[in-house]
């Protein structure tokens, strides 16, 4: 059976920044507040004219480049995000076409912040029952268009990237050794974004009233985060007959350093080997993941051979987690 190995990986992050200084002056909150709720100091934010399939496009080429992979030999692209351009096309055949990957069939993904796990999750599925040799998955949010700047409980956390990996068939290796992915739907409207629904009690608890943008009932979000994270990953450990300290790196969905902080304790593992990047980036969604992996490979922090275990969660509510061979 062929392994689903990463074979490139690839990143856009815009450069635009925005510090807690600058939430200083437009809401009433402060550095010292959104420094220690959430450990972010600052967060990256798309240019007005980026939309999501302009910077997934960049990420997607980044990886392809990354790969050594021609466009054309993509078989499939997996998209995901929660800032689509449209409803249809979906945005992974908008990525086909501007990286021009005519081959390959495209479609996308939505499980929020738990996207790139469901989407390495899902690619896997396709490569090693021989379908596919070389999947792309991209997650890019511009979550700065749906965030209300008016709610001071929301905007401080978000930011805007995207990242790609390409997943190809590989005789060698492990692959894909271990997973998870659950859902809680009834916490379906603890994190919500409206699209044709029309329910006033949504509209009402957006300070700004507009009911695309992200809101979230957050200590309820962050008690299901904890126990999600820690628990989905203590389970696959498990499964696979491995303990963390197989583990080179853990690199956590990256929402708030107190949900990381209060997760790896229950996971029983010591914050180095916990990659974060929240204080520079803020959450960015289905991106987060993939975007530290890129990183951390980018400083030798993992290195080809070793056992990697991310996990997530987010609206839905989802989860997931996986450990896979980098
Ligand atoms: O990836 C998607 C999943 N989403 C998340 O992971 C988010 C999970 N939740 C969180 O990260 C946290 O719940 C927040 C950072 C959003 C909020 O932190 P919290 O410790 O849960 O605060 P809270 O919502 O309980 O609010 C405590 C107080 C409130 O004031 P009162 O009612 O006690 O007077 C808020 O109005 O803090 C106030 N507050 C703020 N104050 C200053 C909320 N946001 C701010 C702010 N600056 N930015």
């Amino acid at each position: 059976m062929p392994k689903a190995r990463i074979s490139g990986m690839g990143v856009f992050i815009p450069e635009k920044v925005y510090d807690n200084a600058y939430f200083e002056t437009i809401v009433d909150t402060s550095d010292e507040w959104i420094t220690r709720r959430t450990g972010i100091k600052e967060r990256h934010i798309a240019e007005p004219e980026d939309y999501t399939t302009d910077i997934a496009s960049r990420a997607a080429q980044n990886a392809l480049d990354n790969a050594g992979i021609k466009a054309e030999d993509i078989d499939l692209i997996i998209l995901s995000t929660v800032t689509p351009d449209y409803f249809t096309p979906n945005c992974a055949c908008v990525v086909q076409k501007n990286i021009g990957a005519v081959n390959a069939a495209a479609f996308d993904l939505n499980a929020a912040c738990s996207s790139f796990i469901t989407d390495m999750v899902t690619a896997s599925q396709f490569i090693e029952n021989g379908t596919y040799k070389n999947v792309l998955i991209v997650c890019a949010d511009v979550l700065s268009k749906a965030t209300d700047y008016k709610d001071r409980g929301t905007c401080i956390l978000f930011g805007d990237a995207a990242g790609a990996a390409v997943l190809s068939a590989a005789e060698d290796g492990e692959g894909l050794i271990s997973y998870e992915l659950g859902a809680d739907g009834a916490g379906c409207l603890n994190i919500t974004q409206l699209a044709y629904r029309e329910d006033a009690e949504e509209t009402e608890k957006r300070v700004s009233g507009r009911k695309e943008t992200v809101w979230m009932a957050g200590q309820s979000v962050m008690k299901f985060a904890v126990k999600a994270m820690a628990d989905s990953s203590n389970r696959i450990l498990e499964k696979a007959g491995l303990s963390y300290d197989d583990i080179k790196l853990v690199i956590p969905h990256q929402a708030n350093y107190r949900i990381v902080d209060s997760a790896i304790k229950r996971m029983g593992i010591e914050k180095d080997k916990v990659y974060l990047h929240l204080e520079k980036q803020g959450n960015t969604s289905s991106s987060c993941i993939p975007v530290a992996i890129a990183e951390a490979a980018g400083k030798g922090l993992i290195e080809r051979g070793d056992k990697v275990l991310i996990v997530g969660f987010g609206g839905g509510l989802t989860w997931g987690s996986a450990i896979f061979e980098y």
